[in-house]
Formats: C-alpha cells, structure tokens, sequence
C-alpha cells in the first residue's frame, strides 16, 4: 500500500493563553516571541521542513496579529527598500509564505484542544493531517520533529504523536500513553490519558504537541464529549482510533520548551540566544557574571 504523504497542517491558535496574562489581553499566546522570532513561526517553519504545504489556523477573538503577521507588510517593505536595508528585508522574505497557503478558521468559544482541531474538519477532508501546537516549542534544527514523524509515517501510516518522558511527578500535566512494544524510539499506543492523576500514569511517555492523525478523529470529536477540565480534549478522541487503526507514538530527540509556560518560555529564550553569533556572547557574558 502507498502512504500518501501529509500535506495539510492545523495549527489551533485559539486558547485564550491565561498563563501568560496579562500580556495575552493584547498580544495573543503564540505570538510571543523566542528571541527574535513569534512561536508561531518555529511551528510554521517545522511545518515547511516536513513537507506541509497548506497550513490551517484556528483562530479566536482577539487573534488577528496572527493574520496580519503572514500578510506581505508593503509599507515596511517599501521602507526598508528605500533606505537600502538589505538584511531586513531578506529576514522578511524568509518569513513570507505563498498566496493561499494559509487559512484561517475561527473557534468561536475556546471549548477545548479537540475542539478547536474539529473546527477544520470541512478543510481536511478525507487526507491524514498533522497538528502542531505553537506554544510547544520543539528544537531540533537537523531534524525537526514533525519531519522525523513524517518520515516514520511514510512507514507506519496510521496516527503518530510525538513523545517525551517526563518526570514521575509531572505525569498529571500531559496525555500520558499505555505504552505496547517498542522498537527504538518507535512505541505502539496501547491506550492514552489525559493528565493522569499522580500515581496513576501507565508510564512517562507524554504527549508534547505534535500529532499526525487520520480523518476519522473528527467523526469522533463530532460528538462534543467533555474530558478533563471540562474541555473537548483531541486526547480522548485519539484514544477511540486505538486498536482501531494503527496507533504509534514517536520519541521526539531534541529539546522541548514549554512555551505556554513561563519558566519554559523564559529558558527557551536564553538557549536560543546561547546558540545565536549575534547576541550569544553578550548573554553568556551576563548569565556568567551572575555566577548562577
Ligand atoms: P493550551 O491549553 O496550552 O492553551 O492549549 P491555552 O488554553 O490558551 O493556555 P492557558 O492554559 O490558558 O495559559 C494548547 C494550544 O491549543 C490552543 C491554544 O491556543 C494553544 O496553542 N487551543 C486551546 C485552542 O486553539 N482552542 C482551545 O479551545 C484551547
């Protein structure tokens, strides 16, 4: 059987991202920037470095930075142009996605992750797609996750999330897996659980924001169940597909910044900054004269 390769990338960007306020009345979650860049933009680069030519956003009241930012800004453009600032236009360039590559879909209540993906359902259509959730930033330049998980479902088909273990006393934050064989950094999906209470995970195998999934995951959600928190969680609904279809998770080599959290999103800038030529130095020079 041929895998048809996925092509088609939803990104829900409609949480209302209260672990970030006050800053997230005004500037929405995923357009926080690491460094010099919004998170937004890791995902989307991730995406492109996988092969994702179309990419949904499932957008909210509030959100319209996030389509404004994919926008060519002529304005600036003609600015820079002017004053023959060469460098910043070509980081604009580098930036800028294709006409049509990018929908935009509204969730018109934050009523949860799995609700926010149903929202692309008359967009996906009958094809595998993939989720990647901004706020979760995965670093990993020579190989980014979504691309070591295409290339696993070139293989495997099915549905295939990105794991990370966690430690024992973090299994209550993440969908956790019930792990079956495991072959390398590939493990079969026995049973998934939202944010287990602390003593009850089935392993340390968590789900960090990164899915590759078959369309009937939205037949599923269609039915609104709530799960944890009260929300319509993508957790549950993929815990149906096992033993239905084939169900892998993929062991994510690299490093992993919860963005969505502030001491996360707080390292992450300083390990990026680390590796930048531009700025590196200035922060090392800093972070040693601190004696941390
Ligand atoms: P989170 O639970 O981390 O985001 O969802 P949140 O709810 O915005 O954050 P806090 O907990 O209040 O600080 C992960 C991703 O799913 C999106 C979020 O925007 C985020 O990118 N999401 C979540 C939606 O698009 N819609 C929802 O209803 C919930």
């Amino acid at each position: 059987m041929t895998i048809k390769p996925v092509t088609t990338a939803v990104f829900p960007v409609g949480g209302m991202g209260t672990r970030f306020l006050p800053a997230t009345k005004a500037v929405p979650k995923e357009m926080l920037p690491v460094v010099d860049r919004p998170l937004l933009q890791y995902a989307v680069d991730e995406a492109l470095a996988a092969g994702i030519e179309r990419m949904i956003f499932i957008t909210a009241r509030g959100k319209h930075a996030i389509e404004d930012y994919f926008d060519v800004a002529s304005e600036l453009v003609a600015n820079l142009t002017a004053k023959g600032k060469t460098a910043e236009l070509a980081v604009l360039a580098d930036t800028q996605l294709r006409p049509g590559q990018i929908t935009c879909v509204r969730q018109q209540e934050p009523l949860g992750l799995g609700h926010a993906v149903w929202c692309a359902r008359h967009l996906i259509g009958g094809d595998a797609f993939a989720v990647l959730l901004a706020d979760e930033l995965l670093w990993q330049p020579e190989a980014p996750c979504l691309r070591q998980m295409h290339d696993a479902y070139r293989r495997l088909g099915g549905n295939i999330i990105a794991v990370l273990e966690v430690p024992d006393d973090h299994t209550n934050r993440y969908g956790i897996v019930s792990p079956g064989a495991t072959d390398g950094l590939v493990t079969e999906v026995k049973g998934l659980v939202e944010k287990p209470p602390l003593g009850q995970a089935p392993s340390r195998l968590a789900a960090v924001g990164r899915y590759i999934l078959q369309p009937e995951v939205m037949d599923i959600l269609a039915a609104g169940k709530r799960g944890a928190g009260g929300e319509i969680q993508l957790t549950d609904a993929m815990a149906e597909l096992i033993g239905v279809q084939p169900f892998n998770a993929l062991t994510f080599t690299g490093t992993r910044f919860d963005c969505g959290d502030k001491a996360g999103h707080i390292t992450a800038n300083i390990a990026l900054a680390l590796e930048r030529d531009d700025i590196g130095p200035a922060v090392r020079e800093w972070l040693h004269a601190q004696r941390f």
